[in-house]
């Protein structure tokens, strides 16, 4: 075992901090590779904050759907013979045959949690649940330079803190949800990442009146469910845009979220990288798939004909404030039409408005000043998702997540992380290789000067 020599500690050669889809399938690639050269294998542990393995469970919404084919799993874009496949998991559950006469690309959200659920349980050993990760910094082992290795601060759910040793870490810590400026959410006003648990926490009775913000994949759900699950209340919309508009997932357009788009979007030019961003957005922001915006048009014109109408949309229209005096909340609407606003009062008002990226500094801190950054602030990556070090740094810290200016529209989606993560545990293997002939070479010998 390698020591830090300071202490006699663990010294891994990877720790993953956050352990959702990403780090999951980055812990595969490292145990598929360990499989193939069992005398030196890779050590690394994952640290994830919730208590037991979970992806945006309070979106688990009854009937959502899968947004990526099964076949974009954990491991089969990187290797179809991975036995952490999604096919794997269905053999193993008994479902395989019943699966493929069904028919359908897109598992719902509840079976592939399912599926993420049996692979992370698996390889339960390498991660420590119940535990955040709260910063990074460089240290010095005894005959390492001080650019080598790096000290992780983890804080268990007992609030008692340790440091970890590693060479590398991988931030996968996922999207942060995003409130309109001075917005801050209660029992009352949530974002649509605490909906299942804020709504469980209300007597149903008590939600006569919602309003969901928002037009995206988030609020067209949620919009959904409240419908059904609230057969007496007013449910209302705003949607800032004149209708839900569809995710374009057809066949060109998907080619964005291939391997091989990776490449394009990082070595292309800026005009190539702009033109991702300008032609194909709608494949994720802001849009909604079309079998849901159907359903919804479809319940909408129900209600018309029965004359009878609890589902408005109310289009053309922005969120510009939320008041809270008493018991009562009341939301300001600002109309694009006419740029009237007006207040509602509303008794559960849910925040679908999206997410930002992962940022590493978060995390790094202070040490975040070893990285360089573009001309527009963000971060530098490598090809091989390292963040580019202005100092000298042979520790890494690769990021899974935040790197859309550089990798391209697949960075926060589930769609490359088999391959992203088996070319970040390459990475990993070969700068270890190198460190390691580096010091077995043997150092030549002084030429004279003559
Ligand atoms: P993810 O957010 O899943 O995991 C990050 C983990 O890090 C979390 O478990 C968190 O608790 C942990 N963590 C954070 N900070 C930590 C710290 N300091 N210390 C320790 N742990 C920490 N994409 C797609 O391609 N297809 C789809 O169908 C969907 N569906 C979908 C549904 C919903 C409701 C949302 C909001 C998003 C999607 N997405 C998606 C996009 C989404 O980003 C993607 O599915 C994955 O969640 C990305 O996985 P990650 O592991 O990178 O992040
Ligand atoms: P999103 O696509 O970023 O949509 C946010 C929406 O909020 C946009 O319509 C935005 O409008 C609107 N908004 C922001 N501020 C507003 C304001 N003040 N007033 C009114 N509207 C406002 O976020 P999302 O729907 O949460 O989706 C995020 C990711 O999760 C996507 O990748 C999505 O595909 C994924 N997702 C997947 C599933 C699934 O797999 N079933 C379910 C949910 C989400 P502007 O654009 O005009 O600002």
């Amino acid at each position: 075992m390698e020591t830090t020599g300071r202490r006699s500690e663990e010294v891994y050669d990877v720790v993953g901090i956050g352990f959702g889809p990403s780090n999951l399938s980055l812990a595969i690639a490292l145990e598929e590779h360990g499989a193939s050269t069992p005398q030196h294998p890779v050590r690394a542990h994952f640290f994830e904050r919730q208590p037991a393995f979970g992806w945006h469970r309070n979106m688990l919404l009854p009937s959502t759907t899968m947004q990526i084919s099964f076949l974009k799993d954990l491991a089969t874009y990187r290797n179809p013979l991975s036995r952490y496949s999604f096919v794997s998991y269905l053999h193993a559950s008994g479902r395989l045959v019943q699966f493929v006469n069904n028919q359908d690309f897109f598992p719902t959200r509840q079976e592939f949690h399912q599926y993420l659920e049996w692979a992370a349980a698996d390889l339960g050993d390498r991660v420590t649940y119940g535990t955040e990760v709260t910063s990074i910094r460089s240290v010095a082992g005894a005959g390492a330079p001080a650019s080598d290795l790096l000290e992780i601060e983890v804080r268990g759910s007992d609030g008692a803190t340790r440091t970890v040793t590693a060479r590398n870490v991988v931030i996968s810590t996922g999207l942060v949800p995003r409130l309109p400026e001075g917005v801050t959410s209660d029992e009352r006003v949530w974002h649509s990442s605490e909906f299942l648990s804020r709504f469980h926490a209300q007597d149903p009775q008590d939600l006569k009146n919602v309003v969901v913000v928002g037009a995206g994949q988030s609020a067209a759900e949620i919009t959904r469910f409240f419908h059904d699950s609230l057969p007496h209340a007013q449910v209302s919309a705003v949607v800032p845009s004149y209708g839900y508009a569809i995710a374009d997932d057809t066949p060109f357009a998907n080619q964005v979220f291939d391997p091989a788009a990776v490449d394009d979007h990082y070595f292309g030019t800026d005009r190539a990288r702009d033109a991702f961003w300008r032609y194909h957005r709608n494949t994720n922001y802001s849009v909604v798939d079309s079998d849901v915006i159907r359903d919804l048009y479809r319940r909408s014109y129900d209600e018309r004909v029965r004359d009878s109408t609890r589902l408005h949309f109310r289009n053309l229209t922005r969120v510009t404030d939320v008041k809270r005096a008493g018991d009562e909340t009341r939301v300001t609407l600002r109309s694009l039409l006419d740029d009237r606003t007006e207040e509602l009062a509303v008794d559960a008002l849910v925040f679908a408005t999206g997410y930002d990226g992962l940022d590493p500094a978060r995390l790094l801190g202070d040490f975040d000043r070893h990285f360089l950054r573009d001309t527009a602030g963000r971060h530098q990556v490598e090809r091989d998702y390292r963040l580019v070090s202005g100092s000298g740094l042979t520790s890494g810290v690769y990021l899974q997540g935040g790197t859309e200016h550089t990798h391209g529209l697949s960075s926060a989606l589930l769609s490359n992380i088999a391959v992203r993560s088996g070319e970040i545990a390459d990475s990993i293997v070969l700068r270890r290789t190198e460190r390691e002939l580096s010091r077995t070479r043997p150092v030549p010998a002084a030429r004279s000067a003559a």
